[in-house]
């Protein structure tokens, strides 16, 4: 099972109703991605930010894990790796351990300044300082856009060691984990994608349908339960 990468999107914590980005009545039909999910529009408006950051960490810590969030823990407990471009702690609250978060996590804090990170409380706001530096400011550690996503050399190398990638709740539409699926196949891998409906990613298997329902089937099939 350590041959297989799983990279999941929006779509595998919609069920535990956080939503996604740009489904209808997704998250960036309601706000400004540029004023609340850029550098610049934190300086521009910090509190806007904060206030934004506030209420997804707030629906978070009130969602609950989905069957395929489990689903997910127990292939990952049989070797797999679960690259995430979700910034909720889901995965981890389903009993995953090595999540690699590549555009970060809402439960963690970030100083701008010296790049100290630590446990983010329910409500951030302006002007806190830094507990390592004094300095600041500190923001949601989120990857925004025009961001390096992190752990980029360690998602390559599983990249190209993996026999199996698997997309999953994800529109394919953000580099660079949209070109991971071609990443794969110049590896020689195998890639199968789960959504609701194709995307346009070369994937060499479909699967369709909600994460809750055909995750734990796939899973099952995988660990041949
Ligand atoms: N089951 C499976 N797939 C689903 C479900 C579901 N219940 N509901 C929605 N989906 C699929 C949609 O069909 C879509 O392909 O999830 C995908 C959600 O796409 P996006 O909203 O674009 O979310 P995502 O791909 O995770 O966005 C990537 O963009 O805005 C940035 O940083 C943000 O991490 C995010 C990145």
């Amino acid at each position: 099972m350590d041959r297989i990468v799983v990279l999941t999107g929006a779509g595998v914590s919609a069920e535990s109703g956080l939503g996604t980005f740009r489904d209808k009545d997704g998250l960036w039909t309601k706000y400004d991605l540029a004023e609340v999910a850029t550098p610049e529009g934190f300086a521009a408006d910090p509190a806007k930010v904060h206030a934004f950051y506030n209420a997804r960490r707030k629906n978070a810590l009130e969602a609950e894990v989905n069957a395929a969030h489990e689903a997910l823990a127990r292939l990952e407990a049989a070797g797999a790796l679960i690259v995430t471009q979700n910034v909720d702690n889901l995965h981890e609250r389903a009993g995953a351990k090595g999540v690699i978060h590549m555009h970060g996590e809402l439960m963690r804090v970030l100083c701008a300044a010296c790049g100290a990170t630590w446990d983010a409380p329910r409500e951030m706001a302006v002007g806190e300082a830094c507990p390592n530096c004094d300095g600041g400011p500190t923001r949601p550690d989120i990857v925004w856009f025009g961001e390096i996503p992190y752990h980029m050399e360690r998602i390559v190398d599983a990249l190209e060691a993996c026999e199996l990638f698997v997309a999953i709740g994800t529109s394919g539409e953000v580099y660079p984990a949209a070109g991971f699926v071609e990443e794969a196949r110049r590896a020689g891998a195998q890639t199968l994608e789960i959504n609701l409906e194709a995307t346009g990613g070369r994937f060499d298997r479909r699967i369709l349908g909600p994460a809750s329902a055909v995750v734990p089937q796939w899973v099952d099939e995988v660990l041949g339960a």
